[in-house]
């Protein structure tokens, strides 16, 4: 049986296109501000707690990826309650016990002062454990997409790079990302919006569901 309470009135939240809160906070990497990771892509998510079983798979898997994501040039941030020395506790143990050492730092929120200004926890919520919430940030500062799993299920890692593939090849292209879109996939076109276009197209769905620089070809 599910543990989930539906509540009452949903909570406010952080939507696509507002730009990320700016914070500074420490971090395993030393002291960290958000604004300045302006120019690059950064993902910033949040664990419920160190030292649980879900959490080190993510970190590892993670870890294990990190070049991947420093291949996009993306930066990640993970963030928790936990303080500074649990994190540095626990990626020790992640060191010594998958010989991973996790770089990217790890921001401690014990006031929540972050998880809240991002919506990662309710203000409802009596326990202080942030969802697993992830941002994806654009090199602006605005969030392109968020995901958000329970505490019991872990994160896809294919699927993060897949997102921030998919972002910035939408943008480059100023194209759309079809379902399961996977890098060298081809990507859609904008529908039009002149009804013109629409009444003299070759068929009835050319006009709306075209793949993109297929007019380009000859
Ligand atoms: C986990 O990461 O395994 C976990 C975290 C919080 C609650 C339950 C599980």
């Amino acid at each position: 049986m599910s543990e989930f309470e539906p509540r009452d009135f949903p909570h406010s939240a952080l939507r696509i296109g507002d730009m990320a809160p700016n914070f500074t906070a420490r971090s395993t990497a030393g002291n960290v501000e958000l604004s300045a990771y302006r120019g690059r892509w950064l993902i910033l998510f949040s664990h419920p707690a160190d030292f649980t079983p879900v959490c080190t798979t993510e970190f590892v898997a993670l870890a294990r990826e990190a070049a991947e994501f420093d291949r996009r040039e993306c930066a990640l941030m993970a963030l928790s309650v936990d303080s500074l020395f649990a994190h540095f506790a626990w990626l020790r143990l992640i060191k010594d016990r998958f010989d991973l050492e996790v770089r990217f730092p790890v921001v401690e929120d014990p006031t929540l002062v972050i998880g809240h200004a991002y919506g990662m926890v309710s203000a409802q919520d009596s326990d202080s454990a942030t969802v697993r919430t992830t941002y994806f940030i654009d090199p602006d500062g605005v969030i392109r997409a968020m995901t958000c799993y329970p505490a019991n299920v872990g994160r896809s890692v294919p699927e993060m790079l897949r997102i921030l593939d998919a972002l910035k090849a939408v943008d480059k292209e100023g194209a759309l990302a079809p379902a399961n879109w996977a890098i060298g996939d081809p990507l859609l076109s904008q529908p039009t919006v002149e009804i013109d276009d629409i009444f003299s197209a070759s068929d009835a769905t050319s006009w709306f569901l075209k793949e993109h620089g297929k007019d380009a070809q000859p």
